[in-house]
C-alpha cells in the first residue's frame, strides 16, 4: 500500500518509488496542513514540521491571533478570506456576496487505484500500481463539501491530484476559483522553469530564480497556447540534468491555466495550479458537484533529468490510451507544406506513387479538401468533399492510396466556422458570440459553440460521415485560432462565467465519442502547430503535431522543450523541404532526418519536386525509423547539451529500459574554430568524444551497444 493513515499523529504518507507526501490533520479545528514532499522517507512521525508548536500556534492555543497562525500554516488547500493572506486555492461568491470559506478536516478513504474523472482527460492506474487518498473536508457554515484526491504511484515518481466540490446546503454557490493543486514549501533558493514561446516557436525553456511575490504563467486564450504552458518545475539553484532536486508540475488539461508561485514575508513559496479564474465562475446549485482537472507532481532528487523520466513513463503508461502507444506510427507524408490548398488527386497520387517506392506509408491530406476551400478564408464546417478538385470523390482517392499500399489520413478543424460557410449561413448562432457584439475573426475564421450539446452532436456527426465514407485510417484535428467575444446564445447569463471550461468539456466528448467509434484510428492533435500540445490532448491522442516550425535548427529548441516533460513518442516531427518555408534555412536533409527521428517522423514536402540526392536519402532514413524507432518511443531519455544554451551544438541519448542499447543524437550547428574535442560522462555509464568537425550543421548519429 502506497498510502498509509496513522491515526494517533493524525497524518498521511504517500509514497512513491522514491519520493514522499505527507499530509497532517491539526488542532481541533482539523485544519490540513502539508508537512513534508521531497525524497522517500521510511519514519511518517514528521507532523513536527508543520511547526505547530512554533508561535503563532494553532487557533485552539491562540484564538486570539487566529490570521498569524493562517497566514504562516502550510495549508493543504487554502481558502480564501479567512486569514490567509497568501493566494487561495479556491473562492467563492454567495447568494448573500461573501467570498470567504474556510475547509475542515471530515473523513478519509483509502482506495486501491485510482477513479476516473467523468468528462475529463486524466491519469489511470489499476490496483496493482497506485492507491487513492479522498480526503474530505468541509465548509460547514455554507455547507460546501471538497474532496481533495491524491493518487500516489510506485511505478514512478508521480503524484496525481484533483478537486471535487459539492453544495451539500440548499442556497445556490458560485465557485470564483477552484485550483486542482497547492503545495506550501520553505523557499531553499529556488529556480523556476516555464516553458514559452509563441506561433512556431513553441516551449522555449526559460530558467530563473525565483523571487519574492508572485511569478508564472498562465492562458485566457482558450486553450492551452503557444505563449504559456501549463507546466512548471520548481528546483535547487545548482540543480542540472544528472543531480539536485527538482518538483515538476503539469496540469492534464487544454483550456485556460494558471501556474504560479508566490514567496510570502517569511520566504515560503506556495505552488499553485488549475483551471485560470480569470473569466471563471461556475453554479453550483444545491447537490451539484464541480470536478477540477488534474495537476501531476513529480519529484525528482536526480535532477531534470530524473523528472523528465518520471514524466515520460507516466504519460506513457497510465495517461496514453490509443493502441498505437506502443506501436511504431506508420511513416507519413503529408502535403501540407507540398502544395498548401493547391492540389488535386491527381496531384495527391503523384505523391502517394512517388512516396510509396520510397518506403513511406501513409498519405495525409491536409486542408482545403472540403467546400469550396482554396485559401483559408472559407468552408469551415462544411465538410463536404470538394469533388472539383478530389475528382472521383474521396473513397476514389483513398483506394487508389491504398493499391500503392499506403495508408490515407485526413485533416479536420471540427471546432471552427467560417463566415463564408453553409453552415454559418443556416446557423449564425453556433459561432461564439456576444449579442450584439461583432464577434473578431482570427484568420478570418469563428469558433463553434461547443458549450451547445447540438452543435457537438452535428459536429461529430459531420466527422464521423467523412470517416465512414472510405477506409480512412489517421486524422489530424486542427484547431487555429483563440476564443474571444465569449458569449453563447444558449448560456444563461448566471452561468456565462462557464463557458471556457464547458467549451472545453465539449472538445473532449467530441475526442472521446471520436475513439470510441474509430478505436483503430491514429489520431493527431494539433493547433496552429502545438497550442494545444498538453496532457489533457494526449489523453485523446498519442501524438501532437508540435510546431510548424519545421526547421531542423529551430525544432532543436522546440523538442527540447517539449521532451522536458512529453515522451518523444508524442512529438510530431517531419523532414520539410528547404529553404524551410518559415525560416529561410537551409540545413541538410541527413540532419533534418536526424532531428525528425526524434519525434514520430514523417515527410512534409512534395515528393515529386524536390532534388534526387535528397530522395535518395529517404529510403536510408525509412531504414533507420524502422531500425531505431522502439528505443525513441519507448526508451530512457538524457538530455546531454542544450543548443539552446549554448548556441553552437545539441545532445541526446535514448536508452533501453534494460541498459542494453544507447542511441545518441548529435547536431553541432557551428563550429568553434580552434577548439578541443568533446568529453562527456552522461549517466555514468556512457562515455563519448566528438570531435568538432570544420562544416557547419553535421549530424552524428551513434547507436552503442552496452554488453
Ligand atoms: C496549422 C497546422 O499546424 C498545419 O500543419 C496545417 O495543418 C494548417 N494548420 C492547415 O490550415
Amino acid at each position: 500500500m502506497s498510502i498509509a493513515y496513522y491515526d494517533k499523529e493524525r497524518l498521511f504518507k504517500l509514497d512513491t518509488g522514491s519520493s514522499t507526501y505527507v499530509i497532517g490533520i491539526v488542532d481541533d479545528e482539523g485544519f490540513i496542513g502539508h508537512a513534508y514532499y521531497g525524497p522517500r522517507i521510511a519514519d511518517h512521525n514528521i507532523g513536527y514540521l508543520m511547526r505547530t508548536g512554533e508561535g503563532p500556534f494553532v487557533p485552539s492555543k491562540n484564538g486570539r491571533d487566529r490570521t498569524s497562525f493562517l497566514d504562516t500554516f502550510p495549508m493543504e488547500y487554502p481558502t480564501h478570506g479567512v486569514g490567509d493572506f497568501r493566494d487561495d486555492a479556491i473562492s467563492v461568491r454567495t447568494v448573500g456576496g461573501n467570498s470567504a470559506l474556510q475547509l475542515r478536516y471530515v473523513s478519509h478513504e483509502i482506495v486501491q487505484g485510482k477513479p476516473s474523472l467523468p468528462g475529463l482527460p486524466a491519469t489511470f492506474g489499476g490496483d496493482d500500481v497506485c492507491s487513492t487518498l479522498l480526503l474530505k473536508c468541509t465548509d460547514k457554515d455554507l455547507k460546501l463539501d471538497v474532496i481533495l484526491s491524491y493518487t500516489a504511484f510506485e511505478d514512478t515518481d508521480a503524484i496525481a491530484r484533483s478537486v471535487n466540490v459539492i453544495n451539500s446546503g440548499s442556497d445556490d454557490i458560485y465557485l470564483t476559483r477552484v485550483l486542482s493543486a497547492s503545495v506550501d514549501m520553505d523557499n531553499e533558493n529556488y529556480d523556476l522553469i516555464t516553458l514559452h514561446g509563441s506561433w512556431a516557436r513553441e516551449r522555449r525553456i526559460n530558467r530563473r530564480p525565483l523571487t519574492t511575490g508572485f511569478q508564472g504563467l498562465n492562458s485566457v486564450r482558450g486553450e492551452s497556447s503557444h505563449q504559456d504552458h501549463p507546466f512548471m518545475a520548481v528546483l535547487e539553484h545548482d540543480a542540472n540534468q544528472d543531480r539536485g532536486e527538482v518538483y515538476g508540475f503539469s496540469f492534464v488539461y487544454s483550456g485556460n491555466f494558471l501556474a504560479e508561485c508566490y514567496v510570502n514575508q517569511y520566504d515560503s513559496v506556495r505552488i499553485m495550479m488549475g483551471i485560470n479564474p480569470i473569466d471563471f465562475s461556475w453554479l453550483l446549485k444545491a447537490g451539484e458537484e464541480f470536478c477540477a482537472p488534474e495537476v501531476v507532481m513529480v519529484h525528482s532528487s536526480e535532477g531534470l533529468g530524473g523528472m523528465t523520466r518520471s514524466f515520460h513513463d507516466l504519460y506513457r503508461q497510465h495517461l496514453i490510451r490509443s493502441p498505437y502507444k506502443d506501436c511504431k506510427r506508420p511513416i507519413l507524408i503529408n502535403n501540407w507544406e507540398a502544395t498548401y490548398f493547391n492540389f488535386d488527386t491527381d496531384k495527391l497520387i503523384a505523391i502517394a506513387d512517388q512516396a510509396s517506392k520510397l518506403g513511406i506509408e501513409m498519405l495525409v491530406m491536409d486542408d482545403g479538401w472540403f467546400g469550396y476551400r482554396e485559401d483559408d478564408n472559407t468552408s469551415l464546417g462544411d465538410w463536404i468533399v470538394n469533388e472539383s478538385k478530389l475528382k472521383g470523390g474521396l473513397k476514389y482517392l483513398v483506394d487508389e492510396v491504398n493499391k500503392r499500399g499506403m495508408k490515407f489520413g485526413i485533416w479536420f478543424e471540427p471546432e471552427m466556422i467560417s463566415p463564408d460557410s453553409d453552415l454559418y449561413r443556416a446557423h449564425p448562432d453556433w459561432a461564439i458570440a456576444i449579442d450584439g457584439r461583432e464577434p473578431a475573426r482570427s484568420r478570418n475564421q469563428y469558433v463553434l459553440d461547443l458549450t451547445r450539446p447540438d452543435v457537438v452532436d452535428y459536429t461529430y456527426n459531420q466527422v464521423s460521415t467523412i470517416l465512414h465514407s472510405a477506409n480512412i485510417e489517421y486524422v489530424k484535428w486542427d484547431m487555429n485560432r483563440q476564443l474571444t467575444d465569449i458569449g453563447s446564445a444558449t448560456l444563461p447569463a448566471e452561468r456565462m462565467g462557464e463557458f471556457f471550461h464547458r467549451y472545453m468539456l465539449g472538445v473532449y466528448e467530441l475526442q472521446e465519442r471520436l475513439i470510441t467509434e474509430f478505436p483503430d484510428l491514429l489520431l493527431e492533435n494539433c493547433s496552429g502547430g502545438g497550442a494545444r500540445f498538453d496532457p489533457g490532448m494526449l489523453y485523446y491522442s498519442p501524438q501532437i503535431w508540435c510546431s510548424d516550425d519545421t526547421d531542423a535548427i529551430e525544432r532543436l529548441s522546440i523538442q527540447e522543450g517539449t521532451s522536458l516533460v512529453y515522451p518523444l513518442s508524442t512529438m510530431g516531427a517531419h523532414i520539410s523541404d528547404c529553404p524551410n518555408h518559415a525560416l529561410g534555412r537551409t540545413t541538410p536533409f541527413r540532419t533534418r532526418g536526424y532531428v525528425a527521428l526524434a519525434g514520430t517522423f514523417g515527410y512534409e514536402l512534395d515528393v515529386t519536386r524536390i532534388p534526387e540526392e535528397d530522395r535518395e536519402m529517404i529510403p536510408s532514413q525509412v531504414e533507420m525509423y524502422h531500425k531505431y524507432n522502439d528505443i525513441v518511443r519507448m526508451g530512457d531519455y538524457y538530455r546531454i547539451a542544450s543548443y539552446h544554451d549554448n548556441h553552437e551544438y545539441d545532445c541526446y541519448m535514448v536508452v533501453t529500459k534494460d541498459r542494453s542499447e544507447a542511441l545518441m543524437t548529435y547536431i553541432q550547428v557551428l563550429n568553434r574554430i580552434n577548439y578541443h574535442s568533446r568529453r562527456n560522462t552522461a549517466s555514468h555509464m556512457w562515455m563519448w568524444r566528438i570531435r568538432q568537425r570544420r562544416a557547419m550543421i553535421r549530424t552524428v548519429h551513434i547507436q552503442v551497444r552496452c554488453s
